[in-house]
């Protein structure tokens, strides 16, 4: 006889999951489909507009969110007391009122640093499709100014990885694998920022130093750190006039991390060399923000970590979260 399901025959639980493209052909969406009743919201109409979010919030005892859902007090309010566990399908959660969360004794998760190689490999790829003027060769031919001219290939200004300074802001998992792969560039030097000396650092030969002076010294600025009350516009404007003109910015962690209209100036009057940016603000970022017009600065729609695999394991990351949460037990990342 089959055996009934201790879900089966009481009425389930809510979970509201803010896109469906999270679901994955993959047993632990079985078990939340028979733990929970699930509504969600197709992720081909765009993003869950923020007064439908907070109306299908109403009553829900789970919730699987995204970076640009804020889950603060009022949407806290509007779920009511029986929401016991959140989970967001992302690494940073600045999008998440923690204090408010656990202050409610709700169980809170992330995908926790699952993330780390994909995106060092990104921040990687970003940095040489910057220096090595991808976007600008593609325009080359396509203007059809190849196919005419000679010049352009022989004497350039060109700057690669290799033998150059390359400085991480933040050395967390992420900033680390990143500075895990630039050894293989044989870069010359690697600094750091970080609120102590990281072992991980000296054992790659990394060097701490202060924000300005990476800055002033680095070729590549990688930026990887969360982005929190303390670091909101850490690279302001100060920080972008005292790099070098050979610098490339690649952040692919958080748009707010950078002062980006004093970006858009340096790129534009070619203060610095290029950016790659997978992050900005707003997001998704309009067709003819000032960003886009520039040719030295590759942008990508903040997709650092969409890979089939990553993706794959951030869902069931997200699903075993809220299954154990809501059971009592200890989640695969808690806050
Ligand atoms: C994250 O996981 O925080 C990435 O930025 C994707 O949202």
């Amino acid at each position: 006889k089959k055996k009934l399901s201790p879900y089966s025959t009481m009425s389930k639980p809510k979970l509201l999951v803010v896109r469906d493209d999270i679901f994955r052909d993959l047993p632990a969406f079985d078990v939340l489909r028979e733990m929970f009743d699930i509504d969600t919201y197709p992720a081909s109409a765009g993003r869950i507009p923020r007064d439908v979010f907070l109306q299908k919030l109403k009553g829900c005892s789970a919730l699987i969110c995204v970076p640009h859902q804020k889950v603060d007090k009022e949407a806290l309010d509007k779920s009511g007391k029986q929401l016991k566990v959140i989970t967001s399908y992302s690494v940073g959660y600045d999008h998440m009122d923690i204090n408010e969360i656990k202050s409610r004794g709700i169980r809170v998760g992330t995908v926790g640093d699952c993330q780390s190689d994909t995106v060092a490999e990104f921040n990687i790829g970003l940095a040489i499709a910057v220096s090595r003027k991808f976007q600008q060769g593609r325009n080359y031919i396509s203007s059809g100014e190849w196919a005419r001219s000679q010049s352009g290939n022989c004497r350039t200004d060109i700057v690669g990885l290799n033998n150059a300074t390359v400085g991480i802001v933040g050395l967390g998992k992420i900033g680390l694998a990143t500075a895990q792969l630039l050894k293989a560039f044989k870069v010359s030097k690697i600094l750091y920022t970080s609120r102590q000396i990281k072992q991980e650092g000296t054992d790659l030969g990394a060097q701490l130093v202060p924000l300005d002076t990476l800055c002033a010294e680095s070729d590549f600025i990688f930026i990887t750190c969360a982005l929190t009350k303390d670091t909101e516009g850490l690279v302001g404007g100060k920080q972008i006039s005292l790099m070098k003109p050979s610098a490339i910015v690649i952040n692919t962690s958080r748009g707010g991390l950078i002062d980006q209209d004093a970006l858009v100036e340096a790129l534009r009057e070619k203060k610095i060399r290029g950016a790659g940016l997978d992050v900005m603000i707003p997001e998704p970022l309009p067709g003819d923000h000032p960003l886009v017009q520039l040719e030295n600065c590759v942008l990508t729609p903040h997709s650092s970590s969409a890979t089939k695999e990553l993706r794959d394991t951030m869902s069931v990351i997200s699903a075993e979260n809220i299954i154990r949460g809501y059971k009592g037990e200890p989640m695969i990342f808690e806050l």
